[in-house]
């Protein structure tokens, strides 16, 4: 029976899967496996559960040796996976598409009204024990119906946040692609614009795009300077696009009226990190796609993808070709 390494606990379904197949070790550590534990870990297996907190490089590779036959990723976001170095060795990478966009799409539009009604400082008014009345001037924040939403990266979950903004509040959508998408613009009456236009124009901007060369740092000083002063951002991306000095500096003078944040650079935030004390910045633990389905949905698949990888098969949900020769 081959080895198999998970390396966290993911719901049952997945793993008996798995376990109906392989020998299977799961580090149910809190915390990740230390790097040199993980690369011991690996060492002779055939397959590799991974999370997107752990680093799938040459050395790891390397480390997991010549039996190696896939990896795969728990997460639709794959920027943690060298692909090309993987495609290289024949090892197969796969990742977990679809399942988790309505369950992130719903995490974007709860932080779009969580920053735009001023959740974040409101909960800490009543758990600090600061409640003392009924304020008509406390906590005013934003309304969304008929307003301009802007989506950065219109795949899949950038159009089921568009849907729910569309038809829930009636707003108008704008978003960037790099390429046309004919049957958004046709159902929710969506204009794909540039980048620039879709920051001056939108009331809401949420980030949808993948985490790679071009997106790293996309919103910076200059973008949040061509933003609406009540503009509420929104990320449930990757952290790496947004610059976050900049996105400190634009709270804090009012460039921007807040912010969500799913996902932050690095994860998780330093205890001293300056938006860890903004009252316009709610910032939650990377839970997008934390919902009972999603998640073990998504274990399946990427046991799915293992047993084919494994078996010589192409993996059902496969990111690169590998030889099989
Ligand atoms: C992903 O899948 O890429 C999310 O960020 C975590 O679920």
């Amino acid at each position: 029976m081959g080895r198999v390494f998970v390396t966290r606990s993911v719901p049952q379904e997945g793993l008996s899967k798995l376990q109906s197949q392989f020998e299977v070790e799961v580090w149910d550590g809190r915390d990740p496996p230390p790097r040199d534990v993980l690369l011991e870990k690996i060492s002779g297996c055939f397959g590799v559960l991974t999370m997107l907190s752990d680093r799938v490089d040459s050395v790891f590779l390397e480390a997991a040796g010549r039996e190696l036959k896939g990896v795969a990723n728990f997460a639709v976001g794959f920027n943690n996976i060298d692909v090309e170095a993987a495609t290289v060795r024949g090892v197969a990478i796969g990742n977990t598409p679809g399942v988790l966009t309505d369950a992130t799409a719903d995490t974007a539009i709860g932080l779009m009204i969580a920053a735009g009604r001023c959740f974040w400082p409101a909960v800490r008014n009543v758990s600090e024990l600061q409640w003392r009345n009924w304020e008509p001037m406390m906590f005013l924040g934003q309304e969304f119906r008929g307003k301009t939403v802007g989506i950065v990266g219109m795949g899949r979950i950038g159009s089921a946040v568009a849907e729910r903004l569309h038809f829930g509040w009636g707003m108008k959508v704008l978003y960037t692609s790099r390429t046309d998408k004919t049957d958004v613009d046709q159902r929710l009456s969506a204009k794909r614009v540039e980048l620039d236009t879709l920051l001056r124009e939108s009331d809401v901007i949420s980030l949808h795009t993948s985490l790679q060369k071009e997106t790293r740092g996309l919103i910076g000083r200059d973008q949040f300077g061509l933003m609406k002063p009540n503009a509420i951002l929104v990320n449930t991306a990757r952290g790496e696009v947004i610059d976050q000095d900049a996105l400190v500096q634009a709270l804090k003078s009012g460039q921007l009226f807040a912010a969500g944040l799913d996902v932050t650079d690095p994860e998780p935030l330093p205890n001293d990190s300056p938006l860890r004390q903004l009252d316009s910045c709610i910032i939650l633990p990377h839970i997008g796609s934390a919902t009972f389905q999603a998640r073990s949905k998504m274990s399946m698949m990427a046991a799915e993808n293992l047993i084919a990888a494994v078996g010589g098969m192409p993996m059902p949900y496969g990111l690169n070709r590998v030889c099989k020769c």
